[in-house]
Formats: structure tokens, sequence, C-alpha cells
């Protein structure tokens, strides 16, 4: 099951740590679609590749390409920490183990865990970093729509797609989701 929550502080330190606000402030997914356009689908990796409801998700989506991910090097996860952007959106099926999203809700994060069975998609534009917890182990599979796929450390605010991203926000285009 996903949980989502909003970080104390910036997260630097000790990032694998959960960084829970005291009281915890959660965050339901509704939410975090309203205010960040991140989507988070739900599958049954054991069952998802061979009943069909990958596949209708790939269709539907437009993913064209894929690739697997396993346990990132401690290296990666540095440069994967750093906050950044797309321009395509950034769309992971989690196979194994524990993930966080830190997702930018303007000055502050919001932590999604993701865990086997949970589809991220985090949108173009949208600043966000990526880290493990403590058990260190994670497997994905990675969805794209276009073979390239490049990182734009923040500060990118002047691409067309972070534009267009704060465009959509502000328009209130993230607004219900399509289970
Ligand atoms: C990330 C990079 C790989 O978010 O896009 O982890
Ligand atoms: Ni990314």
């Amino acid at each position: 099951m996903v949980r989502a929550w909003y970080l104390e502080g910036d997260g630097l330190d000790n990032p694998r740590d959960e960084h829970q606000r005291l009281p915890p402030k959660f965050i339901t997914l509704e939410d975090l679609y309203r205010k960040t356009g991140v989507e988070h689908h739900t599958l049954n990796v054991d069952t998802c590749e061979t009943d069909g409801s990958l596949e209708k998700l790939k269709e539907e989506k437009g993913y064209k390409f894929e690739d697997f991910l396993e346990t990132p090097s401690e290296a990666n996860l540095v440069e994967s920490y750093k906050e950044h952007l797309h321009e395509e959106e950034e769309s992971r099926l989690v196979l194994e183990g524990c993930g966080y999203y830190d997702i930018r809700d303007n000055e502050e994060w919001i932590r999604v865990e993701v865990v086997p069975g949970d589809l991220i998609v985090v949108p173009s534009g949208c600043y966000h970093r990526f880290m493990l917890d403590h058990t260190n182990c994670f497997e994905a599979k990675l969805f794209f729509k276009n073979p390239h796929y490049k990182v734009f450390e923040r500060p990118a605010d002047n691409l067309a797609c972070r534009q267009e991203y704060l465009k959509k926000l502000h328009n209130g285009e993230f607004e219900f989701q399509e289970s």
C-alpha cells in the first residue's frame, strides 16, 4: 500500500529516514494528484504481465519502450536524490523492495513511498528526486513514450515543459485521475 506524507525539513540529512512530521502529515493520492499531477496506479505484480492489465495501461499511456531497474548503486542514488525534472513523464512499476519519490509542492516536499504493485507517474516538468529506504532493495520496470530521457537539475524553470506543467497546475487540469 502506498503512503504519502509531507517531509519534515528538506530531507537532505539521512535521506533514507522517513522524515515524518510530528504529528505526521499524510496526504491522500487524490490530493497528491491535485497538488502535483503525480499519478498512481495499483497493479498485481504477479499477474499484470499475463492478465492484460499492464498491456492496457501501456496502451492508454502510450508507452512504447521499457527498461528494468535493479537496486541503484550509492552513486546513482546520490544523483537521483538531486532535485530534477524531465521533459518526459517518469513512469515506474515497482516489482521488489521500497523506494521514496519526493515530489515538490511549492516550498515543501511530499514523500511517496512505493512498494511492489505501485505504478507511479511523475509528470513532465515536475521537480522530484528518488531515494531508497534503509532496506536498500528495489526493482522496477520503467516505461517511456520516447527512447531519449534527459535529467535537468533544478533550476530548470525556463524549460517549456516546466512552464506547461505550472500552467496545468494553475488551470486545475489535474483534478481527478481515472483509476
Ligand atoms: C530519477 C531519475 C532516474 O528520478 O530520473 O530517479
Ligand atoms: Ni527523475
